[in-house]
C-alpha cells in the first residue's frame, strides 16, 4: 500500500478512526499531524470500544505510531490514555508509540484561557474547552513550551517564566485568577520521565520509512469545514486539518503523502456553532441524530444532524486535493421513507455553488435538495455492492457524480470489517 492521508471531509466525527484503522493493518505506521485531544476516535475492535483522542487509531493493533509536530500535545490527557490503553491490554511502548519533540505543550493554563475566552465572546464558537486554541495562539506567538524542553529543566523554567508573564497579565485585567509558576513545573517535571522515552525526531523516521519502502497512514484529526484557513472561520479549530497539514505537521515531503481519502457520513452532523446549511432542526434531524447516536465522544454534547451537502464537499475535496471518498454510517439511514441530498445552494433567488467567504454573507443561504427514495432491506453489515438495496446503490452513485470524486469505501456498521470496497470507476 503507499501512503494515504485520511482528512474528515465534513466537520469532524465522520468516523476516521475506524477506516485509519481498517488501513491501519495494510500499512506499517500510523501518524497524527494535528489538533490533539479535542478529537475523539472511536474503534470497535472483536465488541471491545476504543476511545482515542491523542493515540494514532493503529495502536491498538500494535502498528506504530507517531505523534507529529502539528499535533498540539497535553501530557497529562496522553498519560492518562495511555494507562487506560494499557488497562484494556493496549501495551504502548516506546517502539509503539513515538513523539516528535517539537509539539507543542497543552497546559492546564490552556483551558483555563479556552474558558475564558468563550466566556468573552458575545458569540462563542462551542470548543472542546481542552485548550487547544490557546495553545495554537502560543505556538504562533513564540511563547510556546514544546515536547524538546521536558529534558531540560532549567530552559523549561525559562520558557514557563515567559509564558506566564504573557497570559497572567491578561488574567490579571480581567479580575480572574492567575497561575502560580511552580505547580505548574513540578507537574511538567514529574511527567517528564515518563513521556521522555517516547520523544524522537519523527521526521528523521519517517524518511526512514520512506526510504526502506514502509506505508504510512497520516491520520487526520477535526476536518476540513474546521480547518483554520478553509473552514467556517471563525468556527473553526486552531490547526491544519487538509491533506496539506500533513505535511507541515509531520515532516514528510508534500509529494510522498500519497492517495488522499476524504471521509464523509451519507449525512452530514456538527458540533459546536457555525453555519450548517443542511441542517434538519425538526423531528427529521432527531432522528438522523438517534439512529446515528450522534453525541460528542468526549464531550457528549449532541451533535447538529443535517442532510449531506454536496456543495460544502466537493469545495472540501478540491482544497484537500481529495482523491477517494469513505462514505460512513450508510446503515444509519436503513428505514427513512425518503433521503435527500444539498445540491446546491440559494440566496434570493440566485443559485450558488461554492460556500460563501464570511458567515454574514451565509445568511438567508436556503439548501437545494434533491429528494431520493429511502429503502426497506436494512443494509447494515452489508459487505458488497451486491447487498445492497438498489436504492441505496442509487445514492452513492448520485453523491459520486455531484462531488466529482470516486467512493471507493462505504462502512455499513460499527464492526470494523463492516466494509463495502469498490474500485475506482
Ligand atoms: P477546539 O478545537 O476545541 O478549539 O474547538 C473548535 C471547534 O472545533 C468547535 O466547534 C468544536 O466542536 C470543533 N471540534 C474540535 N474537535 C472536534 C472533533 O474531533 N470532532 C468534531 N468537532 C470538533
Amino acid at each position: 500500500m503507499s501512503n494515504v492521508v485520511v482528512v474528515g471531509a465534513q466537520w469532524g466525527d465522520e468516523g476516521k478512526g475506524r477506516i485509519v484503522d481498517w488501513l491501519a493493518e495494510r500499512a506499517d505506521i500510523v501518524a497524527r499531524y494535528n489538533g490533539g485531544h479535542n478529537a475523539g476516535h472511536t474503534l470497535v475492535v472483536n465488541g471491545q470500544t476504543y476511545k482515542l483522542a491523542l493515540l494514532p487509531s493503529g495502536v491498538v493493533r500494535g502498528k506504530r505510531g507517531m505523534i507529529g509536530n502539528g499535533v498540539a500535545l497535553d501530557p497529562e490527557a496522553l498519560l492518562a490514555e495511555i494507562a487506560r490503553m494499557e488497562a484494556l491490554g493496549v501495551r504502548i511502548t516506546p517502539e509503539v508509540l513515538q513523539i516528535a519533540e517539537t509539539a507543542t505543550l497543552v497546559l492546564p493554563i490552556h483551558r483555563a484561557i479556552d474558558a475564558a475566552q468563550e466566556q468573552l465572546r458575545d458569540k462563542p464558537i462551542g470548543t472542546t474547552l481542552r485548550g487547544i486554541g490557546p495553545a495554537y495562539e502560543d505556538k504562533v506567538g513564540r511563547r510556546a513550551l514544546r515536547v524538546c524542553d521536558l529534558a531540560d529543566p532549567a530552559y523549561l523554567s525559562q520558557r514557563l517564566d515567559l509564558l506566564l508573564a504573557h497570559h497572567n497579565a491578561w488574567f490579571r485585567g480581567l479580575g480572574l485568577e492567575t497561575f502560580e509558576k511552580a505547580p505548574l513545573l513540578d507537574a511538567l517535571l514529574a511527567m517528564a520521565p515518563k513521556l521522555l522515552p517516547f520523544v524522537g525526531r519523527v521526521w528523521e523516521q519517517l524518511d526512514a520509512a520512506y526510504q526502506a519502502g514502509q506505508s504510512v497512514v497520516f491520520e487526520g484529526s477535526q476536518a476540513v469545514m474546521l480547518d483554520i484557513d478553509w473552514g467556517s472561520y471563525p468556527y473553526v479549530t486552531s490547526s491544519s486539518t487538509v491533506a496539506a497539514g500533513a505535511a507541515s505537521g509531520t515532516g514528510i515531503a508534500p509529494s510522498r503523502i500519497g492517495t488522499v481519502l476524504g471521509v464523509s457520513k451519507v449525512y452530514a452532523t456538527r458540533v459546536g456553532e457555525g453555519p450548517f446549511v443542511s441542517e434538519l432542526d425538526g423531528a427529521l434531524g432527531e432522528q438522523l441524530r438517534d439512529r446515528g447516536r450522534e453525541y460528542g465522544v468526549n464531550t457528549g454534547r449532541p451533535r447538529r444532524c443535517g442532510w449531506l451537502d454536496a456543495v460544502q464537499l466537493r469545495q472540501a475535496a478540491k482544497v484537500s486535493g481529495i482523491d477517494q471518498l469513505a462514505l460512513t454510517k450508510l446503515d444509519v439511514l436503513d428505514g427513512f421513507d425518503s433521503i435527500s441530498l444539498c445540491v446546491g445552494y440559494e440566496r434570493d433567488g440566485q443559485r450558488i455553488d461554492y460556500i460563501p467567504a464570511s458567515d454574514a454573507a451565509l445568511v438567508g443561504v436556503r439548501p437545494v435538495l434533491r429528494e431520493f427514495a429511502g429503502w426497506s432491506r436494512p443494509t447494515q453489515g452489508a459487505r458488497t455492492m451486491d447487498a445492497l438495496p438498489a436504492e441505496a446503490v442509487a445514492l452513492i452513485e448520485a453523491i459520486e457524480a455531484e462531488v466529482g470524486v470516486p467512493v471507493t469505501m462505504v462502512t455499513t456498521g460499527a464492526e470494523r470489517d463492516d466494509v463495502i470496497l469498490r474500485d475506482p470507476a
